[in-house]
């Protein structure tokens, strides 16, 4: 991370915002909305979290004072893009909605046990986060987005980075071994893209359609839309080295992993 000041909403250029560039857009309505819900909430699971590291002032020091509060700001900064770019659209009633439901399920986070695992669980997150902004920063035309999805993800990489440099620090400590890396890895991508996203679509679908039926086909139509629209866009190669990393191949294994797992991503995505 750069000794640089971190941006905040007061550096976004708000007024430069071409609305005619997204108002029609479905897909990135629906991409910018559930993520401000989701990021917005950031506090929900992240008290067990930091609670998880105790006595390590670094690691709790660092999520409590850099990453959760850069994870509220990326829900506040898309939230304010939802209300600029898509003014019909009642912000404050769809999060209201979405809270109920969402708080009342989202008990604290399963952590793993161990907390090198956690931070490999930790790592996949961040590298799902970061592709989806990076993503979304390449798919949009519109200033305003283009910028704010590249604060975002390059914050999001800046996650990964400290993850994974603490993965390091306690994988020594813990001495776990490639083979739970890999189940850890493995776990945390199978939970990515549950409960969250399906009930934050459902909430931001149901103001977008009042009265019309919500269920899991409609979800996967959505979100096959999008992906339709933002996957040539996804950095599968530097996705799926963050996703490797942290098994700490040789060289010669990872050239020969890597073309694999890429067309893997991009058979998924
Ligand atoms: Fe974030
Ligand atoms: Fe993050």
């Amino acid at each position: 991370m750069s000794e640089e000041r971190h941006w905040t909403l007061a550096d976004i250029p708000w007024h430069e915002l071409e609305r005619d560039r997204v108002a029609d857009s479905e897909e990135l309505f629906y991409m910018v909305s559930t993520a401000s819900l989701i990021e917005i909430t950031t506090d929900l699971y992240t008290r067990n979290l930091t609670q998880h590291f105790a006595g390590d002032e670094e690691v709790a020091g660092w999520l409590r004072d850099g990453w959760e509060p850069e994870e509220l700001q990326h829900g506040q900064a898309l939230r304010e893009y939802v209300r600029r770019a898509w003014p019909d659209f009642d912000w404050d009633a769809v999060y209201r909605a979405f809270l109920e439901e969402y708080g009342a399920r989202c008990k604290p986070e399963a952590l793993l046990p161990l907390r090198s695992l956690e931070m490999v669980s930790r790592c996949v997150v961040e590298m799902g986060t970061s592709t989806y902004y990076t993503a979304l920063h390449h798919v949009t035309d519109e200033p305003v987005l283009k910028r704010l999805a590249r604060h975002i993800y390059e914050d999001e990489i800046g996650h990964y980075k400290h993850f994974y440099k603490y993965f390091r620090r306690y994988r020594e400590r813990e001495g776990v071994t490639r083979a739970q890396v890999l189940g850890a890895l493995w776990h945390r991508l199978k939970m990515i893209e549950e409960e969250d996203s399906y009930i934050a679509l459902k909430h931001v679908y149901a103001a977008r359609h009042p009265g019309r039926r919500y269920d899991k086909r409609v979800y996967r139509r959505v979100v096959k839309r999008c992906r339709r629209l933002a996957s040539p866009h996804v950095p599968h190669e530097r996705s799926v080295k963050m996703l490797l990393k942290p098994l700490d191949m040789a060289p010669t294994v990872e050239r020969w992993v890597q073309p694999v797992m890429e067309s893997v991503a991009r058979a998924v995505a």
